[in-house]
């Protein structure tokens, strides 16, 4: 898919290449239905026989462009676009599993992946069993059953920025003939990239660094195209037996590396529809341009918030892994060696109590129910995003109620610092 460049001229050139005399700036077609001739052209994409495009709840022009982009950002052979990172999560399973199977998923996962395949995964008859990612490998063998069709887990986790052991996953996944998904969002490919490691899908919410300027939900999956589904033939009847909503199509036979995400769109966009629209995908395209620019700024940023916080006296404990006592700073060193993410977590003295005046009197840094985008910006999940989980739950995935998420922005560093200074100031 790609030419040889380096990460930073993919961010800018791959995706869309137009041809003479076509627009610089990737289209947005924002057309529901594309024309054809004659009756048998269009029957023919209908039968997966041709590629094209017929009907925008399948595909767009826009849309795989921007796909095409993140695919060859994480080196992957193929993606797709979802409207969001839940409905990205949600395909990348849904697509191997069926009810009466069994996925293993990390406990750190942020708290609407958890949600969806703790609950609602459940209620269509697919198990989930959660681990701790830094269990031993022995431990985590022990969550495996014969139904088990899939491993989950964050490159760093949201928001307990647990950092994965990625080669001690895929090998799990491996040795029990599944695949790993590895949710990417908050390193990015600019930081990680976990094909390279051995995950074999990687999923995105797009709405944050990728999109980076809080402009628009959005989701990706990107299939590495490593996994033969037909060396492990009975655990994924989807893409190795007849479709018989496709005229008996075997995707693994017929699309090989391309099988997995084919069938997402064949099959999961067909019937379920959760495309993002040219619009969207087009604002993401622009956001992906400056990614490479603005994730290490981010990360630069983090680092001295964290270590300013780390020497206040009102700060009880900060978590980054990029601070040299963090318990994830060697693993994110081998993982990550130019930066984890412009995330960070901290409590103070005194609490949740404490937490909430102290969000109150931020004056940059703004409460939002976002993370990981240009501007600074604060969150006490425990009373936010992640407040339908129990004290139990919050404790297993590495959430302390004190927990306060500080998402560092692209602003002056000093700014952002100052306004920490004044807000702790005044608790
Ligand atoms: C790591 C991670 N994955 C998935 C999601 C869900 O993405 P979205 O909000 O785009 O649906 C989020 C949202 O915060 C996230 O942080």
């Amino acid at each position: 898919m790609s030419d040889n460049y380096s990460i930073e001229t993919k961010c800018i050139q791959s995706g869309w290449k137009p041809k003479k005399g076509e627009s610089r700036i990737l289209p947005i077609y924002q057309s529901t239905t594309f024309k054809y001739d004659n009756s048998d052209e269009m029957g023919r994409l209908f039968d997966l026989e041709d590629e094209g495009y017929f009907y925008s709840r399948l595909q767009n022009p826009t849309n795989d462009m921007v796909a095409a982009k993140i695919a060859d950002l994480e080196g992957g052979v193929a993606a797709i676009l979802t409207s969001s990172g839940q409905a990205a999560n949600y395909y990348a399973i849904f697509n191997i599993c069926e009810a009466g199977d069994h996925i293993v998923v990390s406990n750190s996962v942020y708290g609407g992946t958890y949600n969806l395949y703790g609950t609602t995964l459940k209620k269509q008859g697919i198990d989930c069993t959660f681990v701790d990612p830094d269990a031993s490998y022995e431990e985590l063998c022990k969550a495996f059953k014969p139904n088990t069709k899939a491993v989950f887990a964050e490159t760093i986790s949201n928001p307990a920025l647990v950092v994965l052991d990625i080669e001690k996953f895929a090998k799990l996944a491996h040795e029990h003939g599944v695949p790993l998904i590895v949710d990417n969002t908050f390193a990015t490919p600019i930081n990680c990239r976990p094909f390279e490691w051995g995950a074999d899908i990687v999923t995105h919410s797009t709405t944050k660094y990728m999109d980076g300027h809080a402009m628009a939900i959005g989701g990706c999956i990107v299939d590495s195209g490593n996994f033969d589904w037909m060396a492990h033939k009975d655990k994924f009847p989807g893409l190795t037996t007849p479709d018989e909503s496709y005229h008996g199509i075997v995707y693994a036979e017929k699309f090989g590396k391309k099988a997995y995400i084919t069938k997402a769109t064949a099959q999961l966009m067909r019937d379920l529809g959760s495309i993002p629209s040219p619009m969207n995908a087009f604002l993401l395209n622009v956001g992906l341009e400056t990614l490479h620019l603005r994730v290490p700024r981010h990360c630069e940023n983090a680092t001295k918030v964290a270590e300013f916080l780390n020497a206040h006296e009102k700060v009880a404990w900060v978590n980054y892994a990029g601070l040299k006592e963090n318990k994830y700073h060697e693993l994110a060193k081998k993982y990550m060696p130019n930066g984890t993410c412009g995330v960070i977590s901290f409590g103070l003295k005194g609490g949740r109590d404490v937490a909430i005046p102290f969000m109150d009197h931020l004056k940059l840094a703004a409460i939002v129910t976002h993370v990981a985008d240009a501007r600074t910006c604060v969150l006490n999940p425990a009373s936010h995003t992640h407040r339908q989980m129990t004290d139990e739950q919050l404790k297993e995935a590495g959430i302390a109620p004190d927990l306060i998420r500080f998402s560092v922005g692209i602003e002056n560093a000093e700014d952002i610092i100052a306004d920490l200074k004044q807000a702790l100031e005044t608790v």
